[in-house]
């Protein structure tokens, strides 16, 4: 997507390889205009594709899946990483891995947000390992839902998480894909043919 490309080479930082900082318009200060348009484009790409909610993960996914869910006419599901009130008994419980943090942390959806057969989507900011949005697809599986598709803003193509999630038949739809990043120059490669 053309636009979210352009704002990433306005205005990412390149802080190391792997890592980019988009807290300009993405993680801490937020763009609603970017958004909506991101919005339009997954709703766009998944069109046909039966969704009767939208689910995410706190924190940063949460502003993009609530447009998203505006656009679609969709109820929106966050799963929350915090500990909660509510008994074990009565949540969906996954446990997600984070390279970047190098520790596990729980994930919980509370049973009765979530139907058996309900169609889901999958919204989230950056896809690196693919470890988040395989906790949520444990937590749909769980919760005998049908994962329609994951819509990504920015993939790091060049980490594993992509075609991880896409070998277990997840259809991955990343809104701008990165070939590389150099620390050195800022520079930022994209892979082209998801620039329309
Ligand atoms: P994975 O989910 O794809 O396996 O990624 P990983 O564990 O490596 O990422 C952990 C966190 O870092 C996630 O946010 C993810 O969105 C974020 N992240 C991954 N790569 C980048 C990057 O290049 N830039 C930025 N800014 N963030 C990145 P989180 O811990 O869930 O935090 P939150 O911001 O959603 O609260």
């Amino acid at each position: 997507m053309k636009l979210l490309q352009e704002r990433i080479r306005r205005e990412g930082i390149v802080r190391s390889h792997d890592v980019l900082i988009v807290s300009h318009f993405l993680n801490h200060q937020l763009d609603p205009q970017l958004f909506l348009a991101m919005a339009k484009e997954w709703q766009k790409r998944f069109k046909g594709k039966r969704i009767d909610k939208i689910m995410t993960i706190e924190a940063s996914g949460i502003a993009l899946a609530v447009v998203a869910g505006l656009v679609m006419e969709v109820p929106v599901v966050f799963a929350k990483k915090r500990g909660s009130v509510t008994l074990d008994d009565d949540q969906y419980c996954a446990t997600v891995y984070s390279y970047t943090q190098k520790k596990s942390y729980a994930i919980r959806v509370e049973k009765d947000l979530l139907k058996p057969g309900e169609h889901l989507l999958i919204i989230d900011d950056f896809l690196a390992n693919g470890q988040a949005v395989l906790g949520l697809a444990e937590i749909a599986r769980q919760a005998e839902c049908v994962l329609e598709g994951v819509g990504i803003a920015i993939e790091k193509g060049y980490q594993p998480g992509a075609a991880l999630l896409r070998e277990r038949g997840l259809d991955v739809q990343s809104l701008a894909v990165i070939r590389s990043m150099d620390p050195q120059s800022g520079a930022i490669e994209f892979d082209e043919a998801e620039a329309v």
